[in-house]
């Protein structure tokens, strides 16, 4: 099956396909192991393809018989597809295959879940259901009829045929294959309706299995909302009669935009008070946003190759963070994502996984899918909206959508509609797409008879192959303050396009304290000498939000490193910053629970490498729990009111308002859970009303070396439900000591529960266990074995899922020689595995090299 040498593929060799297709019919006639599914498609030679090579692409398929203009064939095929000589005219190709979905635990290609038949096909999942040009340059219309003896039979599109035991379904808009998507299962509706700006009625549903009726009200609404604003704010109205979502248990992502059809990991959709969190329905909400906005930027313009993927990908991010801001908070979601970001994006850039947001070649493009090509390419056009404005930014998203509709487009195409609307020459700011790693902006400053002048230097370390780095254009928003905390320069933002650039700010009378990367206006770490007292002025009096926290989290850090380095005790700034913070009740409580965060252990190990020391977990470890409890001594008369944030009265709602309560309320609840034993955590717990005060006490209690009696009756509680479920494995090794945290997952692997090929409940295990830092990183190698045996485990089974989580072993070269031995040998041995993936074997040589 596997190729000994795994062929890379390079955006450099792109040629157009020699064929264009018309149309697409196709018939599945279902049966979990041997489901047929014919084709009938229309080609034409494609006028601008030198390359008639006809090559369809096809795995695992048992091909019953193929023709062309109906003469049968008999192709030679090999494991990855067949080439066959066509005539050089429009032709007729069909072909019937059988599959065996039962078997598909990949979850790529047709495969079930729960006895329900669903698809995944992007990226290259479509070969799997039938021969057909798989790329995403390849677009057609098509129809899908459905033979199965199940109530509810669903494709893309319209549906234009219904009967006893079939469906069939007619998609108007041309679409690559990768967003076919087919649904067939006992499925309960839940309905809802949108009206489009032009007077459309469109009929939406949301299909889940019976017994999950109840938490599909906040998705149906979200859904509505996405839809109103695309229409307010990028004036994009819906195409079709309907719009379909499904959840689903077994699904390797978030969820995907497949046309008209969109299919939710499970996870990514339903909620209820009594088992979502706050954070939950804050993160469905937006992917229920992200997805709808896909119609357009993805679906109805979409990506001439996988190399373009940040093409819809980052736009949608960059859309559906905009979504939030506008009705949320926007500093908390600034904040949020920039927390995000340092926490997943700059791990990647700034090690062995590095690659451009546009990736130059690649062997697996599943792998791609990275918080690279997603955050950084959403933030990518942040920068750009900010550099060319909002109005001008309207103007050039109005002419992509005129110009590009229907078209599979590249990042020139993009540029260029910015280049075409401003009149500006973005050919270096296009090096954001093509240069990886994360570039350092370093602050001097100088002040000199009225005149303050900033100095900025730009530096991008060496990555995987990129050794030569150009200066970038990184749009700086600064700001000025005065001595006694007044705003003297409003926000302007500095175009840092040189290696080193000085601006000037005159007539200021005396020395101002200088705000810098407002707003977090550039994904780049700034390298800036403030003392502990500028911080602590700036935590106290920036005009900016973003930049406010940023000032505590820079404090924050500061302390926590001297407390590793130097044995220093908890700093008195930071503790007294953060206490005046939390006393000023005139801001909003989710950015006040905000300020009490911490940089993760995982963050402070970058920054001690960065500083050329070697990172000890452990020591991390202490330095947070030193620090955590001296800001609960330093702040507990603020406790108790603070903690009575989250006693609200009205009926729970998921907005933004009471989440931000219960939040601060929270977060003053695990400060006092090291004060009082975890008491207050225990009484809220047996008074808890919904899941976010439910699991937030579990943790307390947890953390405290508590809670085997909640424990229990949570399991008791919630066992009929998988979702929550999750949490209760997760949480048991998030929360666990760093000496417990390998023995408590290879205890929970052991479980009935543990469904290991279900990813969520894989992830929910394993996934916490690579994020709990010391715990991981225990001594002795035992959270690195135990995280290689599971992963040679999945392998086999789930590659895709297998390879993301290989991740976790990334940033191993930070830390001390015995633990990196440990960790190349699990590597070594991942990789030494016969018949590895090729997702699996390209990750881990990327890591190890
Ligand atoms: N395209 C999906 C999204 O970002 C993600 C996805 C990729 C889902 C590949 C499944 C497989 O919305
Ligand atoms: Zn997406």
């Amino acid at each position: 099956m596997r190729d000994a040498a795994p062929t890379t593929i390079y955006l450099k060799d792109y040629t157009p396909f020699g064929y264009l297709v018309d149309s697409v019919h196709l018939t599945f006639d279902l049966a979990a192991h041997a489901t047929r599914v014919t084709s009938r498609i229309a080609f034409r030679p494609n006028p601008e393809a030198s390359d008639k090579t006809f090559f369809l692409h096809g795995e695992d398929l048992k091909l019953i018989r193929a023709s062309i203009d109906g003469a049968d064939i008999t192709p030679e095929i090999t494991d990855k597809g067949m080439t066959v000589v066509t005539p050089d005219a429009p032709f007729i190709w069909e072909a019937e295959v059988e599959i065996d979905p039962g078997n598909n635990t990949a979850l790529e290609g047709l495969y079930m879940s729960n006895g329900m038949y669903c698809t995944q096909c992007e990226a290259e999942g479509f070969r799997k259901i039938t021969f057909y040009p798989d790329r995403p340059d390849v677009m057609s219309t098509f129809t899908v009829r459905i033979n199965g003896d199940l109530p509810v039979l669903l494709s893309n599109g319209n549906p234009s045929g219904k009967g006893e035991g079939w469906a069939e379904w007619t998609d108007p808009w041309p679409k690559p294959a990768y967003l076919f998507a087919l649904v067939a299962g006992e499925l309960i509706a839940h309905p809802g309706q949108f009206t489009t700006m032009s007077g459309r009625d469109v009929e939406l549903n949301l299909w889940v299995r019976p017994g999950d009726e109840g938490k599909c009200d906040f998705g149906m609404e979200a859904l509505r909302k996405s839809m109103k604003w695309d229409e307010d704010v990028y004036g994009r109205e819906y195409d079709l009669d309907v719009f379909n979502i499904v959840a689903v248990d077994d699904f390797n992502m978030g969820a995907m935009e497949n046309k008209g059809l969109n299919i939710f990991n499970s996870s990514a959709v339903l909620a209820s008070p009594e088992t979502s969190t706050d954070a939950n329905f804050e993160r469905i909400e937006a992917i229920i946003a992200h997805e709808y906005f896909h119609n357009w930027t993805g679906n109805r313009i979409t990506c001439r190759d996988w190399f373009q993927l940040c093409l819809k990908e980052g736009l949608t991010v960059f859309r559906d963070a905009q979504f939030t801001s506008d009705i949320r908070s926007a500093p908390v979601k600034r904040i949020e994502d920039a927390i995000d970001l340092c926490a997943r994006q700059f791990p990647e850039d700034n090690g062995p996984l590095s690659h451009p947001v546009r990736p130059e070649s690649f062997q697996e493009i599943n792998n791609f899918y990275t918080a690279t090509v997603y955050e950084k390419g959403a933030e990518i056009i942040g920068m750009l909206k900010r550099l060319v404005g909002d109005e001008a930014y309207s103007k050039a998203l109005d002419l992509y959508f005129l110009r590009h509709d229907g078209q599979a487009c590249t990042i020139e195409d993009w540029i260029k509609v910015f280049e075409d609307t401003t009149d500006r020459d973005l050919s270096q700011f296009k090096r954001w797409y093509s240069q990886s790693g994360t570039p350092r902006v370093t602050v001097s400053e100088d002040w000199n008879d009225g005149t303050y002048t900033l100095t900025l230097a730009q530096h991008t370390e060496e990555t995987p192959g990129q050794s030569e780095k150009l200066p970038q254009v990184i749009p700086v928003a600064v700001g000025l303050l005065g001595q006694n905390g007044d705003e003297v320069r409003a926000t302007e933002v500095l175009e840092l396009t040189e290696a080193e650039q000085s601006f000037q700010f005159t007539g200021l009378a005396a020395k101002p304290v200088a705000s810098i990367l407002r707003d977090f206006s550039a994904p780049v770490i700034l390298e800036h000498d403030h003392t502990d007292a500028e911080r602590a002025f700036l935590l106290a009096h920036d005009t900016d939000p973003f930049n406010r926290w940023q000032a505590g989290r820079s404090l924050a850090q500061d302390t926590l490193l001297r407390m590793i380095l130097e044995d220093a005790t908890p700093g008195a700034d930071y503790l007294d910053g953060v206490l005046a913070v939390l006393r000023d009740g005139e801001l909003d409580p989710a950015y006040r629970a905000l300020m009490l965060g911490l940089p993760s252990q995982s963050e402070l190990a970058a920054a001690l490498f960065d500083r050329g020391e070697t990172p000890d977990p452990m020591a991390i470890w202490t330095s947070v729990e030193t620090l955590r409890q001296a800001t609960a001594q330093h702040v507990q008369d603020l406790l108790p009111r603070l903690h009575s944030e989250t006693l609200i009265e009205a009926p729970y709602s998921p907005d933004a308002d009471q989440a931000g309560k219960r939040s601060l309320g929270n977060a003053a609840l695990a400060l006092t859970s090291r004060l009082d034993g975890a008491a207050m955590a225990a009484e809220q717990y047996a008074a808890a009303g919904n899941m976010t005060q439910q699991l937030s006490a579990l943790s307390c209690l947890l953390r405290a070396g508590k809670g085997e009696a909640e424990l229990s009756t949570f399991y008791v509680q919630w066992q009929h439900d998988r979702l929550v479920m999750d949490k209760w494995f997760a949480l048991q090794v998030g929360m666990a000591s760093p000496a417990t945290t390998a023995d408590v997952a290879r205890t929970l692997t052991e479980h009935a529960d543990f469904n290991w090929k279900n990813p969520n409940r894989f992830r929910a295990v394993m996934g916490a266990l690579a994020m709990n830092h010391a715990g991981f990183h225990r001594a002795d190698g035992a959270g690195y074995a135990l995280l290689a045996d599971w992963l040679i485990k999945l392998d086999p089974v789930n590659p895709q899922t297998t390879a993301r989580m290989c991740s976790a072993f990334q940033t191993w070269k930070r830390y001390d020689a015995d633990r990196q031995d440990l960790i190349r040998a699990q590597l070594t041995r991942i990789a030494e595995t016969p018949d590895l993936s090729r997702d699996t074997t390209e990750m881990v040589s990327r890591i190890l090299n």
